[in-house]
């Protein structure tokens, strides 16, 4: 037997500068690989070891730009109930089916009101008129722990597709009109949430930087993958240490190649950190500048050597398109405006402007 040679991350979610959270990522750890599969893929097994109330750990507030502020608390049925009375005395008021519902995920030890949540919130409301709801499981994501909440989310995920479903059925909502936004962890909820609705498939997911830890050797039914949603976009940052390496989506954007962010940090751990809370960042972003140009191509360095289709350029973020493919490259500032607009290389420029110009 060669020496097993266990790697310990110690990686962090920063939060430019403010929260750090830390989380032990076992990188090479090969004694925990078939562990690590069978707990992710066996939920009827963690269902009945986990013991938690979900219905008093999972909460939902509604926020438009007339309470853009002040959370409203949709206070979900506390016990399950197939039958409608129980649901009608649900206060509502904000919600406006005619409207796309963005639902905001957080991911591990954190909670609604973080700048993952908060930020995307406060930047689609400020630019279009949309239902926003919010999950906050705070209770459940802050186990030190990260194993459990990363097998708990499978039940919250399906609690939270019960209020989608509610939405449609009872308030005349379109499934079609739900878009699902998660960091990290978060990002698996989301796929779980969109796997869990049974009034038809949600339109669309944007999983930020996916846990890649106890994700990794899980199935697609375990994870955030293209059956999820109508459509499924992957914005990867810290991949292969924090995030998910792989492409995941139905198209999957690699920021500077995706391993590790400009401006974040001077030794690995900040940098990694700070890496992996660059994807929600980049998001928030994207729903004000749309400047995020991002081309096809087979790799990063493929990219950087000039070898992508200029004419296929989309942007990256919330404009995605919902017929885009594949996996797509772009250059970012280190810092706030993350978007270079177009650029790569002097002909790109002249190009892109042209494009611009030209609406
Ligand atoms: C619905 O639930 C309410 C309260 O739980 C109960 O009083 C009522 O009988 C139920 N109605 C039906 C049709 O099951
Ligand atoms: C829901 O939205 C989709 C896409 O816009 C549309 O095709 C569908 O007819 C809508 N469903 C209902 C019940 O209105
Ligand atoms: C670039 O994409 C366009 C549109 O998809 C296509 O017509 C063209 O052939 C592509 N060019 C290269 C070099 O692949």
């Amino acid at each position: 037997m060669p020496l097993k040679i266990v790697i310990f991350l110690l990686c962090a979610i920063r939060v430019l500068g403010q929260d750090y959270i830390y989380l032990t990522t076992p990188s090479s750890f090969n004694d925990a690989t078939n562990t690590v599969r069978t707990t992710i893929d066996e939920p009827n097994i963690l269902e009945s070891i986990l013991n938690f109330n979900l219905r008093e750990k999972v909460n939902f507030f509604l926020y438009r730009r007339k309470n853009r502020n002040k959370a409203h608390p949709i206070l979900f049925p506390k016990e399950r109930s197939d039958n409608q009375s129980a649901y009608e005395n649900l206060d509502l008021s904000p919600f406006n089916p005619e409207l796309q519902t963005k639902l905001l995920v957080h991911g591990w030890r954190s909670n609604e009101e973080s700048d993952t949540v908060q930020n995307i919130k406060n930047n689609y409301l400020s630019k279009k008129n949309v239902n926003i709801i919010t999950v906050d499981y705070r209770d459940i994501a802050a186990n030190n722990f990260y194993f459990a909440p990363a097998f708990q989310i499978r039940q919250v995920g399906k609690y939270i597709a019960e209020l989608i479903d509610y939405l449609v059925t009872f308030r005349n909502a379109n499934t079609s009109d739900f878009h699902i936004i998660g960091h990290s962890l978060g990002s698996h909820l989301a796929g779980y949430i969109g796997a869990f609705t049974t009034t038809g498939k949600v339109g669309r997911i944007s999983g930020l930087d996916p846990a890649i830890l106890g994700f990794e050797w899980s199935g697609p039914d375990s994870r955030l993958d293209p059956s999820d949603a109508q459509f499924v976009d992957v914005i990867h940052t810290a991949a292969g240490s924090c995030g998910f390496r792989d492409p995941i989506g139905h198209v999957d954007f690699y920021p500077n190649g995706g391993i590790v962010q400009p401006g974040c940090g001077n030794n690995i751990l900040d940098q990694l950190a700070c890496s992996h809370g660059r994807a929600h960042h980049l998001f928030a972003e994207s729903i004000l500048t749309s400047l995020f140009y991002s081309y096809p191509g087979s790799s990063w360095a493929a990219f950087v050597r000039g070898e992508y289709n200029r004419t296929d350029m989309i942007k990256m973020g919330d404009p995605a398109p919902s017929n885009s493919r594949g996996l797509y490259f772009l250059q970012t500032n280190p810092q706030r405006p993350f978007a270079m607009g177009p650029f790569f290389g002097t002909f790109g420029f002249i190009w892109d402007t042209f494009n611009l110009l030209n609406g």
